[in-house]
């Protein structure tokens, strides 16, 4: 059985994560972040989340070549060898071309780059109000999604922090660093047909459908 993944593209705030972690629930695939598991490795105080927190706390981003180990060790999980939902991932033309070498030293598929488009102002207004959860790494926004008990994971009871790259100066740094280094990804996928642009606005209901349909799978 070919193995298939999926590629959420988008800049900071427009709902990938959101979005990946349904749709790997829905397709019973894990939801591999990027971002998660650099923020795991600076929590664990490992060699890659010495160098990796201070790169991220700046908005920038972590080296082409930590990324490409990381995620070449985690596609080696069994729970892998069907595909996983790739979220934050990737994230430069280096890293694309890196994933096209993987995928095809495994005889695996892209089945879907779901490139998802907001304005910058609804970016801010998501990311400032953005809560998570310490423990199972669920997403809540103050307005827009608030847990049922202030400051509480509605999941797992964990505590809901504000992330440190959240803060408006750096949320500017990440919007430019996606328009000069991720941006570009664009056209890389663009006349593929496994690309598919899809309106981040409205509720995360409306964007989840609009994924569901464009990628075919029944909910
Ligand atoms: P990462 O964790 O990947 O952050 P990001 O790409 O900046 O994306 P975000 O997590 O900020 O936003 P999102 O699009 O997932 O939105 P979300 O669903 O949370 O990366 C962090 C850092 O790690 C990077 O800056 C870099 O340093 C490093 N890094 C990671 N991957 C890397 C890579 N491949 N290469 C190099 N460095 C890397 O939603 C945002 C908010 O909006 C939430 O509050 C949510 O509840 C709310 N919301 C979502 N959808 C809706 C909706 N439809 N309506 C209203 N509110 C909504």
């Amino acid at each position: 059985m070919v193995a298939k993944h999926f590629i959420f593209l988008g800049a900071p705030g427009v709902g990938k994560g959101t979005q990946a972690q349904r749709l790997a629930q829905l397709i019973r695939l894990p939801h591999v972040s990027t971002g998660d598991m650099l923020r795991a490795s600076v929590q664990s105080g490992s060699a890659i989340g010495v160098r990796a927190a201070a790169v991220m706390e700046s908005g920038a981003l972590v080296s082409d070549e930590i990324i490409i180990g990381i995620v070449a060790e985690r596609l080696l999980l069994a729970d892998a060898a069907t595909g996983v939902v790739f979220d934050g991932f990737p994230r430069t033309i280096h890293q694309a071309n890196a994933l096209d070498d993987l995928l095809a030293g495994r005889g695996d598929q892209i089945a879907a780059v779901l490139h998802i488009e907001l304005a910058d102002e609804e970016i801010v207004e998501r990311l400032s109000g953005r809560r998570v959860c310490a423990t199972c790494g669920a997403i809540y926004h103050v307005r827009y999604h608030p847990p049922a008990v202030e400051g509480i994971c509605d999941v797992c009871g964990g505590v809901l922090l504000q992330r440190e790259d959240d803060q408006p100066a750096v949320i500017r740094k990440r919007l430019a660093v996606y328009q000069a280094e991720t941006a570009p990804l664009i056209a890389y996928y663009h006349d593929r047909s496994a690309y598919h642009l899809v309106s981040g606005e409205g509720e995360a209901d409306e964007v989840f459908s609009r994924i569901v349909k464009a990628v075919g799978v029944a909910r």
